[in-house]
């Protein structure tokens, strides 16, 4: 049977940067490239990144939901992530990513507009 997608999961990590007073903030001044690049280094180490189910943790620009930031979006499943520390990015990575299992308390719905 062909593979239907190349990666099981796709994580896109909003890592944009703002002028520092902008009034929509960023994720990047909320510590979101720190947390991206932890995020990702720790997807290899569990495994997660080789192998039949492959899980890719990338960077992007803004996702346009500052308000909620520092935030990710995880694909093919739309599902959203309010993220603040290593604590959380490890939940992410062992609930939902490895054993699907999604993180209630930092899932952001699609009609959430503030924290
Ligand atoms: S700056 Fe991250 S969603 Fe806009």
């Amino acid at each position: 049977m062909e593979k239907q997608l190349y990666y099981t999961s796709h994580v896109f990590c909003c890592v944009n940067e703002r002028v520092p007073d902008h009034e929509r903030g960023s994720c990047k001044a909320l510590g979101a490239e720190k947390l991206q690049n932890y995020m990702k280094a720790r997807a290899k180490e569990l495994g997660l990144t080789e192998g039949e189910s492959k899980i890719r943790i990338n960077k992007s620009l803004c996702l346009d939901r500052c308000e909620l930031g520092p935030i990710l979006v995880i694909y093919p499943e739309g599902v959203w992530y309010h993220y603040e520390t290593i604590t959380d990015v490890e939940e992410i990575l062992t609930g939902h990513l490895q054993n699907g299992r999604i993180v209630e308390r930092l899932r952001v719905s699609p009609d959430q507009e503030a924290l």
